[in-house]
């Protein structure tokens, strides 16, 4: 018996909501951009970890230091928990898609895959709810502090906004489906503790105004239909842009670009270095991706994908890799 399960990247923030909101993101060509995990039945006393796909050498050699390691001991403790024996010795393979440190939700992505191919392998004891929980937690680990803005697109898939209520930790919200989503990885990794470690602790009181009421209208022109509305939000000229710009070689340029061309926004997708554009008209995605591989990306391990928004999520896939 074996299951594998498809987590999508995901943008954190989209700018407007820091920490507060995050988008899952599917290329329109059908190629898939996100971590899969094959969970199967295995003999032995602890979870064996294999590696394989395009970024599997960037992983550490020791199993013990893999993500997935961490999901099936946190996982296995949580079922005995909840259904009162002990969790299967399983084999988990570990597909590794996305690069780390991307700004794309790369340890999300093979959190999110790794507990729900463990939940799917044993007849899912833990509704979703109780899933984000505990990828909230795992991923905050890796990070350095919870945050649900990866975890949450990726795993229910959509415009996801940050509740952190109970039972309410993240909801979706409408997006506009028109919207080509333009992702380009430049190759270098950014971590997003660095990332956080250099933004200030604190922030005046009229920025944190300014802050609420860009994303309150945000939200706002999410459900009243106000594409343009929506478009003169999605921007951070507050909280995480105007620190982290500095860390991404060409960002400025990237801007000019996406001004110059009539693109609707352009930001920092989670802790970076991916940059996204948005825009309505596919041939201008398609101008606009061919620009980036020319001027943004710096070398072989580097790529972009016109996307629009995944709305299914993580799901099962079949049963083999
Ligand atoms: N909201 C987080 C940050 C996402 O920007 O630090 C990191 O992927």
């Amino acid at each position: 018996m074996s299951v594998v399960v498809y987590a999508p990247a995901s943008t954190a923030n989209v700018s407007v909501g820091f920490d507060s909101l995050g988008a899952a993101l599917s290329p329109i060509d059908g190629r898939l951009l996100g971590d899969r995990v094959m969970v199967e039945a295995a003999e032995g006393d602890d979870v064996v970890i294999e590696n394989v796909g395009d970024f599997a050498h960037k992983l550490p050699a020791d199993p013990k230091q893999n993500i997935l390691y961490d999901c099936y001991h946190y996982f296995a403790k949580q079922y005995a928990e909840q259904v009162g024996k002990p969790l299967a010795c399983v084999k988990m393979t570990l597909e590794k898609n996305l690069p780390i440190g991307s700004g794309l939700g790369s340890s999300a992505c093979s959190v999110v895959a790794a507990l729900e191919g463990l939940n799917a392998f044993v007849d899912t004891p833990f509704d979703k709810e109780q899933m984000l929980i505990m990828m909230g937690e795992l991923e905050g680990q890796i990070s350095g502090s919870v945050h649900y803005d990866n975890v949450a697109p990726c795993y229910l898939g959509g415009m996801q906004l940050m509740l952190q209520q109970e039972g309410a930790t993240s909801q979706a919200i409408p997006h506009f489906e028109d919207w080509y989503w333009i992702v380009a990885y430049p190759g270098i990794n950014i971590s997003t503790a660095q990332a956080r470690s250099i933004l200030p602790a604190q922030y005046r009181r009229q920025d944190t105004l300014e802050f609420g009421r860009n994303l309150a209208g945000f939200v706002h022109a999410s459900y009243s239909k106000q594409p343009e509305l929506a478009a003169t939000l999605l921007k951070d000229n507050i909280i995480a842009e105007p620190y982290r710009a500095a860390l991404i070689p060409g960002f400025d340029e990237v801007r000019s670009f996406a001004a110059q061309s009539g693109a609707l926004a352009s930001g920092i997708s989670g802790s970076g270095p991916t940059i996204f554009i948005v825009t309505p008209v596919l041939e201008q995605a398609q101008r606009t991706k061919s620009w980036l591989e020319q001027h943004f990306i710096q070398n072989e391990d580097g790529f972009c994908h016109v996307c629009k928004i995944d709305e299914q999520g993580t799901r099962v896939t079949g049963t083999s890799l």
